[in-house]
């Protein structure tokens, strides 16, 4: 297939190129770069041997996205492309629901004219708000507690509706847990621009002597030791669950979560971080972090069953392949 990957040069999107690419699938790329660069392009042409094409282009200018419709005869669109700092949100909303929405329905209006049929969308687990875990497709959604999180339920609203209304558009909604770790090579893998917000990459900053020292945003919540539990998933099996949604793809609205089934505890990540890699990091239990909730974990069933996908990676290689990237990693 034809496929166009939004957000490519980003964590997932480049991950999944390297997925596409080595299914054999042929790949364009749009991507802004306002949130990566444009050497991950390369890289995963390194890691495949393979060439892809790449536009540098916004997903809310109509008129370079149509024109990559009416350059190539694209089969489906992965739809990455999207700012998704939680923080960023709650303090400027309107760049976030432009963005994220704007994109969203841009590509879907070009997806209408030219007859494709076939769209992955990213959404998250954030859209099942504080529910009771194991979160469920079928479960009812409870409001997110920032913009970033409504623009994905408001995404999926949107596709949906869409899907309802044109029964031949085919829309697979991909619910992510906690993406972690990165392409075993060490080319690709996740760096963000600043201080990390997420527990992964802060702990790999910890390790590197960049940061001092992890705060662990609460131990007084009702888990295993008390720190705040979550589905870590390998981004290989995260990359791999989109050529599985894409190649499956069938009439209708389908929603899956892409996670492990498996609750980790904060000091469960740190220990196996440590065992993993030989290096210690130091912590220090601090506050609670407003908005967060106790637990998040996927029931990961349904994947399995109509995609016949299900993640391979366990949580020690999330830790071994997060550290070797971060260490190979030069700003
Ligand atoms: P990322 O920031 O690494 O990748 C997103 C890419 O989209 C970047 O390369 C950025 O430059 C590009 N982009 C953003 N806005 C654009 C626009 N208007 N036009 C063109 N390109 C644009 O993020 P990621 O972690 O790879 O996430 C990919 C998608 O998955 C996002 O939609 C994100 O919200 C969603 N998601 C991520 C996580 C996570 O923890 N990483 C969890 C759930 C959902
Ligand atoms: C974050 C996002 C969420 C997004 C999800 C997946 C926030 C508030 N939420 O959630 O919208 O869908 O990532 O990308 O950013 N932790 C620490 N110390 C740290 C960092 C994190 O103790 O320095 C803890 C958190 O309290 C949490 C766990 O580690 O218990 C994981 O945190 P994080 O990686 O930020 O992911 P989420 O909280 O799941």
């Amino acid at each position: 297939m034809n496929v166009l990957v939004t957000g490519g040069a980003g964590y997932i999107g480049a991950h999944t190129c390297v997925a596409l690419l080595e299914a054999g699938h042929t790949v364009i790329v749009a991507d802004n770069l306002c949130n990566s660069k444009v050497e991950s392009i390369n890289k995963v042409q390194q890691i495949t041997n393979k060439d892809l094409t790449f536009y540098e282009i916004d997903t809310t200018d109509e008129k370079a996205v149509d024109t990559i419709f009416s350059n190539h005869e694209i089969d489906g669109v992965i739809h990455f492309a999207g700012l998704k700092a939680v923080g960023e949100s709650v303090e400027n909303p309107l760049a976030y629901y432009y963005n994220n929405l704007v994109g969203t329905m841009v590509l879907i209006k070009a997806c209408q004219k030219y007859g494709v049929n076939r769209f992955v969308f990213s959404s998250s687990a954030t859209v099942y708000g504080d529910n009771r875990v194991p979160f469920v497709e079928t479960m009812d959604l409870l409001p997110t507690t920032n913009p970033y999180g409504e623009t994905k339920a408001m995404s999926e609203r949107i596709l949906t509706d869409i899907a309802n209304a044109n029964p031949v558009f085919s829309v697979s909604i991909l619910r992510y847990f906690n993406p972690v770790g990165a392409h075993e090579s060490g080319l690709i893998g996740e760096a963000p621009n600043g201080i990390p917000n997420n527990l992964m990459p802060y702990v790999t900053q910890v390790a590197k002597g960049k940061l001092e020292k992890l705060r662990v945003f609460g131990n007084d919540y009702p888990t295993v030791d008390g720190t705040g539990v979550r589905d870590y998933i390998h981004v290989l099996d995260l990359a791999e669950g989109h050529v599985a949604a894409l190649e499956n793809l069938t009439e209708g609205v389908h929603v899956y979560n892409l996670g492990t089934g498996k609750g980790t505890s904060v000091l469960e990540l740190v220990k196996a971080f440590e065992g993993a890699n030989d290096i210690e990091v130091p912590y220090e239990i601090a506050n609670r972090r407003p908005g967060d909730i106790a637990s998040c974990y996927a029931d990961a069933s349904k994947a399995k069953r109509e995609l016949g996908w299900t993640a391979k990676h366990d949580l020690i290689s999330m830790c071994r392949d997060a550290w070797q990237f971060e260490k190979n990693y030069k700003e």
